[in-house]
């Protein structure tokens, strides 16, 4: 049996024997992880050069090679025989290189180094025009967003996408371990969520027009008298056709004429459709937008939640979840507001608010937990270059309790601050600014603040109701560097309610009847909440703009690449 695989798997290998061999390239990470216990074997490492500099009168040539499997550069030596020096050392140049692993002197920092017998693959750079700077000049994060499509070859910017990828994984971990399923919500949606009108309109009327346009001007639509020529004509050929049967002509001469009519008419009706062509936008008798003529026969847009639809897989798969890129289209300039941003979102049955409050608490923790475990390299970067107290916070916060206090005792203790002038007076029923979420989590408690119950003026129609009549049962989560990282709340699932809350909100009820309807048939009990996945990076790695969490930052007046 061992016999025939073993002979299965030659005559398999030996069926792409035309393709080039396999570069099979080892991480550097690997490399580093595995140290001086790989002395000696021969591996083949590819990346990007961040420092190269010839040495030993030009003997030789050693260049610190990234490939962004880890945050620390492989030293790797080139000697002057093996390839020339000066197309291997500027910065931002590519290799891929053969060479065997070794120890390094005593004395030098690299636990091993790579002894390179030859290259494979070489990206050169022109040093005079590549944006990124050498070795440790560094640009501002700010001028490196003018770069977008480089800046991911720096320090920080890969720290900060490698925290990214395990916060996903993450996410993905901790709702598999408690039994959600990934549901999938649409990009494209016909209901807005949070019916505050932020949304990105998507529509083909605008291209459409544009090529109506060009089209009219190449070829004018037809005038009037056109139209009445060639109605005239199939008037005439229609006689034709008559005297000619009344004549009893023959049965040939009669198809001929038929066959000019018909002719004559196909000829009318292209002109009368091409006249019906107009410049711009479609529009209704009463001047409105004629959405009917729009792509999807409807007004659609770009999603700014994936909750409403994910509500109906939780009314029948009970614990599931969306996370996915949502998108506002908010004129919001704030270093804690993106125009995408990605949102995982938690939707659970038979949950009500102090259920969705656990799972938010544990959830979270679950990610601090998980950055001290896996990400502690990146994580000691952002200590050392942006944050003293990263490691720190998320220690304390995946240990600790959060604080749990309602809308209206938060606005109580805001009410009593005496140290500090807030430039949004407090009073209960606003919806509180980021200057009192910050207070109260980072002066008041000094940790996560979990603020319920807050007024039903200020938050979205689907928030449950509380007997009170005035407050809703929704949570937000406040924490440190940031303020809202996640807001939340129970659903309505009492129809009469929603429906009231649907109108009293000034929205029209008959977009929201599928989500009524979860409300007729078999309506249950449930809450869930948005994590705003970009907000708990800045809160894990301290970095201070939004900006610089996302791989494409989108946000009013830029969307590059
Ligand atoms: O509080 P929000 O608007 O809640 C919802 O969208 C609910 N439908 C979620 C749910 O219950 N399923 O947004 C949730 C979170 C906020 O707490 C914040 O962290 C983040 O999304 N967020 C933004 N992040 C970046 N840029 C923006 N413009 C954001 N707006 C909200
Ligand atoms: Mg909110």
């Amino acid at each position: 049996m061992a016999a025939d695989a073993a002979a299965a798997a030659m005559a398999a290998a030996s069926l792409c024997d035309d393709l080039e061999p396999a570069t099979a390239r080892t991480r550097i990470r690997d490399v580093l992880a595995a140290g001086a216990a790989r002395a000696g074997d021969r591996v083949v490492v590819g990346g990007w050069v961040r420092t190269g500099r010839e040495q030993g009168k030009g003997s030789f040539a050693f260049l610190e090679l990234s490939d962004g499997s880890c945050a620390a550069t492989l030293q790797v030596i080139v000697d002057a025989a093996v390839h020339p020096l000066a197309r291997l050392t500027a910065t931002g140049t590519s290799v891929l290189v053969e060479g065997e692993i070794k120890e390094p002197p005593e004395g030098t920092k690299q636990n091993v180094e790579l002894k390179v017998s030859r290259v494979l693959e070489v990206g050169e750079v022109d040093a005079a025009v590549y944006p990124l700077p050498k070795g440790k000049v560094k640009l501002t994060l700010e001028k490196l967003r003018d770069v977008v499509h480089l800046r991911s070859r720096t320090n920080t910017i890969g720290a900060v996408a490698r925290i990214r990828h395990q916060l996903a994984y993450a996410s993905h971990t901790f709702f598999d371990e408690n039994g959600f399923l990934y549901v999938h919500t649409p990009i494209i949606t016909t209901s807005d969520c949070e019916g505050a009108g932020e949304m990105f309109q998507v529509t083909t009327l605008f291209s459409q027009a544009e090529k109506t346009e060009k089209e009219l001007r190449e070829n004018p639509a037809p005038s009037d008298s056109e139209i009445e020529a060639a109605k005239f004509l199939v008037k005439e050929r229609g006689d034709t056709v008559a005297q000619l049967k009344a004549a009893k002509a023959s049965k040939q001469e009669i198809s001929a004429a038929v066959d000019e009519l018909n002719r004559a008419k196909e000829i009318v009706s292209k002109l009368e459709e091409r006249s019906k062509l107009k410049p711009g936008i479609p529009h209704r008798h009463d001047g409105s937008i004629a959405f009917e003529d729009d792509f999807f026969k409807r007004q659609a847009f770009l999603t700014v939640s994936g909750q409403l639809q994910v509500e109906t897989y939780a009314c029948s798969l009970s614990s599931v979840y969306t996370f996915g890129p949502t998108f506002r289209a908010e004129n919001s300039h704030t270093s804690r507001h993106l125009s995408e941003f990605w949102m995982v979102e938690p939707e659970i049955a038979f949950a009500n608010l102090q259920d969705d409050i656990n799972c938010a608490e544990k959830y979270v923790q679950y990610l601090c937990k998980w950055l001290l475990d896996h990400c502690r390299e990146d994580m000691e970067f952002m200590v050392k270059n942006y944050d003293k107290s990263a490691i720190e916070r998320l220690e304390l916060v995946s240990s600790t309790p959060f604080v749990r206090i309602s809308y209206t005792k938060a606005v109580e203790l805001l009410k009593n601050v005496t140290d500090k002038k807030f430039d949004n007076k407090v009073e209960w029923g606003i919806d509180l600014a980021s200057e009192h979420e910050r207070y109260l989590t980072e002066d008041i408690f000094k940790k996560p603040v979990i603020v319920y119950n807050y007024p039903k003026g200020i938050k979205a129609f689907y928030m449950r109701l509380n007997d009170d009549d005035k407050t809703v049962a929704a949570m937000d989560v406040l924490v440190p560097k940031v303020g809202e990282l996640i807001g939340g709340s129970q659903r309505e699932e009492r129809l009469d309610v929603l429906k009231q809350r649907i109108l009293d909100a000034g929205l029209p009820l008959e977009p929201y009847e599928w989500y009524l309807d979860l409300r007729r048939f078999g309506s249950v009990k449930h809450s869930g909440f948005g994590l705003g996945f970009e907000r708990m990076i800045l809160f894990a790695t301290g970095m201070e703009n939004i900006r610089d969490v996302i791989p494409f930052p989108r946000y009013p007046g830029r969307a590059d690449l």
